[in-house]
């Protein structure tokens, strides 16, 4: 029998510098995430030139870190994976050079994954056992799409947003409120004491068959409720249940969306097991929603737990499909920011 190998994988893409050590059986040994919410706060926003210095001084610690945790060290890795794309372009070469000097560095392979094949392989890690086929859904900041995914490997787009992704749409409607950033969690917590019938906003595409999203005209009408037409000289509202109001309209209003989009896409495509990831897929009222829906259909839904929706490096575990495929790398890899 072939000794087990062990993967260093590695995330760069956005504003969390993540290290992952896993073997070729799936075990996950380590899962280090280093934010950089702190740094990107007070510009309400992720900055690329800060993300990719920050990623530059944090790389190093993190991958030290999840050797340490995995309890091995850098000679009992046998293969590097980094995501090299989609991402901010800066940011990515962050990681992918940092792999490459690596997989130089040991003399073992070098494999590229996709952040967003990752997020719906975060599923399959969750579950624990094979979930392909199914139909996928990411919802991050960057992406809004539904994939059908006959393997890990093999995503064909069904669709996707047409601006804003959710994720994005989430952090635009907290900086609208005031809310801070990162904006997901921040809405999620105001919504908590909010009435989600307070305001009726629009719903984009969800009485028509087309898998697409579209959210900027959500958080446009997010911005006219909050302030009226005089949105220039406006200040965000304090707390209180105006703003509360706000969040939970705006928050129903996605959620609706992406859980009648996913019913929608079962039932087009026959598929019956929905995979959910992406930084989105941790707001809770999206979880119930999808579960009942998917309870409804007779689907089985696989959505991970928290730690493994948002920006993490276990998820590049999708690396070992490709290893036993022997897809590697070529030693000029390149960061892609673009994808889709
Ligand atoms: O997947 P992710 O960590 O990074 C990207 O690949 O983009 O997703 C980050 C996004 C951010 O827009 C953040 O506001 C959103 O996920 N997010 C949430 C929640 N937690 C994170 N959105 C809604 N509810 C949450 N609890
Ligand atoms: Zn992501």
């Amino acid at each position: 029998m072939n000794p087990m190998t062990h993967f260093l994988a590695l995330e760069t893409s956005c504003d969390e510098t993540a290290a992952a050590v896993f073997t070729d059986e799936l075990r996950v040994l380590s899962s280090v995430v280093a934010s950089q919410t702190d740094l990107h706060a007070r510009f309400g926003g992720v900055v690329p030139e800060i993300a990719s210095r920050a990623h530059l001084r944090n790389l190093l610690p993190v991958v030290n870190e999840a050797l340490v945790q995995a309890n091995i060290s850098l000679k009992d890795i046998g293969c590097v994976a980094v995501h090299n794309t989609p991402g901010l372009v800066g940011a990515l070469l962050v990681g992918v050079s940092a792999a490459k000097a690596f997989a130089f560095g040991l003399g073992v392979p070098l494999i590229a994954v996709n952040h967003v094949a990752s997020h719906i392989f975060a599923c399959r890690l969750a579950a624990n056992r094979d979930i392909f086929p199914c139909l996928g859904l990411v919802v991050s900041g960057g992406h809004t799409a539904l994939f059908r995914c006959d393997t890990a490997l093999s995503l064909e787009l069904l669709g996707g947003t047409r601006d804003d992704a959710a994720g994005e749409a989430f952090d635009k409607v907290a900086a609208i409120l005031g809310l801070g950033f990162p904006g997901g969690p921040a809405v999620e917590r105001e919504a908590a004491t909010g009435n989600p019938k307070a305001h009726h906003f629009p719903r984009a595409f969800i009485d028509d068959g087309r898998l697409e999203f579209s959210f900027s005209g959500l958080k446009t009408a997010v911005l006219y409720a909050c302030h009226g037409q005089d949105v220039k000289k406006s200040v965000p509202p304090g707390p209180g249940q105006k703003r509360a109001d706000l969040a939970a309209s705006f928050q129903a209003a996605v959620v609706d969306v992406l859980t009648m989009k996913c019913k929608q896409a079962l039932r087009k495509t026959g598929l019956t097991r929905l995979a959910v990831g992406g930084g989105v897929s941790a707001n809770k009222p999206l979880r119930a929603a999808l579960e009942a829906m998917c309870a409804k259909e007779g689907a089985e839904l696989v959505i991970p737990p928290l730690n493994l929706c948002t920006d993490n490096a276990a998820m590049a575990a999708l690396a070992v499909e490709k290893w036993k495929r022997n897809e590697f790398a070529p030693a000029d890899l390149d960061a892609d920011p673009n994808w889709l």
